[in-house]
């Protein structure tokens, strides 16, 4: 399949784009600063981008089978409109340019439960962007899915729980490569269609 990403020189985004690249997919990196990718791959193409504009992200988008987002703040604490922004632009050049299918990437703290409550104070800036990003993304009319993990790490695994409209019983963290190998799966199995899907270890 031809991905395109949102988010490939973030932690998360890169793990996306060596598994994405090992499974045989191409892969197209819109990122802001192109110099932070240093993997060479012939299935790998890197674009230079401003995540927030609908016709940049219109004009590189074409042909794509769908599109991955694992953007996040640099800094979670401070106020700021990017998830929301890029969600807007995003799905607005999926719209205009029949790409439909688009897995991002959330946080569990959205879902109910007193830790999620305290997490969500705490990073409250981030977490409202968050929340509005996703609402975007529901009313987008495309063929979305919401990924929502806990806290990530950098561990090894590549396997992970999923649950729809909730989160797995006691999962309180998940490796950034399982949630790449999730985002994956659900694209090619086709699976999670307009749904927010809890995910942990
Ligand atoms: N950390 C956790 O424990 C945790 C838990 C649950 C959910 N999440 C969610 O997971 C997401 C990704 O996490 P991560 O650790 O992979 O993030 P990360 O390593 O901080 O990467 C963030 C990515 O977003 C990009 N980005 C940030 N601001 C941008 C802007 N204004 N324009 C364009 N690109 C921008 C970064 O690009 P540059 O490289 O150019 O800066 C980078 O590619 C976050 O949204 C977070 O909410 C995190």
């Amino acid at each position: 399949m031809k991905l395109f990403l949102i988010g490939a020189t973030g932690r998360t985004g890169q793990e996306v784009v060596q598994q994405a690249l090992a499974r045989d997919h191409h892969v197209t990196a819109f990122v802001r600063s192109p110099e932070n990718i240093r993997l060479k791959n012939e299935r790998l193409t890197v674009l230079k981008g401003n995540a927030m504009d609908e016709n940049e992200l219109f004009r590189a988008m074409q042909n794509h089978d769908a599109v991955i987002s694992t953007l996040g703040p640099r800094e979670v604490f401070k106020p700021s409109s990017m998830l929301y922004d890029s969600a807007l632009a995003t799905t607005r050049a999926m719209n205009r340019s029949g790409v439909k299918r688009l897995v991002v990437l959330s946080a569990a703290a959205h879902f109910p439960g007193i830790l999620n409550r305290i997490a969500s104070f705490i990073m409250r800036n981030h977490m409202r962007d968050s929340l509005a990003m996703e609402a975007i993304v529901q009313a987008s009319g495309l063929d979305w899915t919401i990924a929502r993990p806990p806290r990530l790490t950098q561990e090894g695994y590549t396997t992970y729980r999923s649950r729809e409209d909730a989160a797995p019983r006691m999962g309180f963290s998940l490796s950034r490569k399982a949630v790449a190998a999730f985002m994956l799966d659900a694209i090619e199995q086709r699976k999670h269609f307009h749904k927010i899907v809890g995910i942990a270890k």
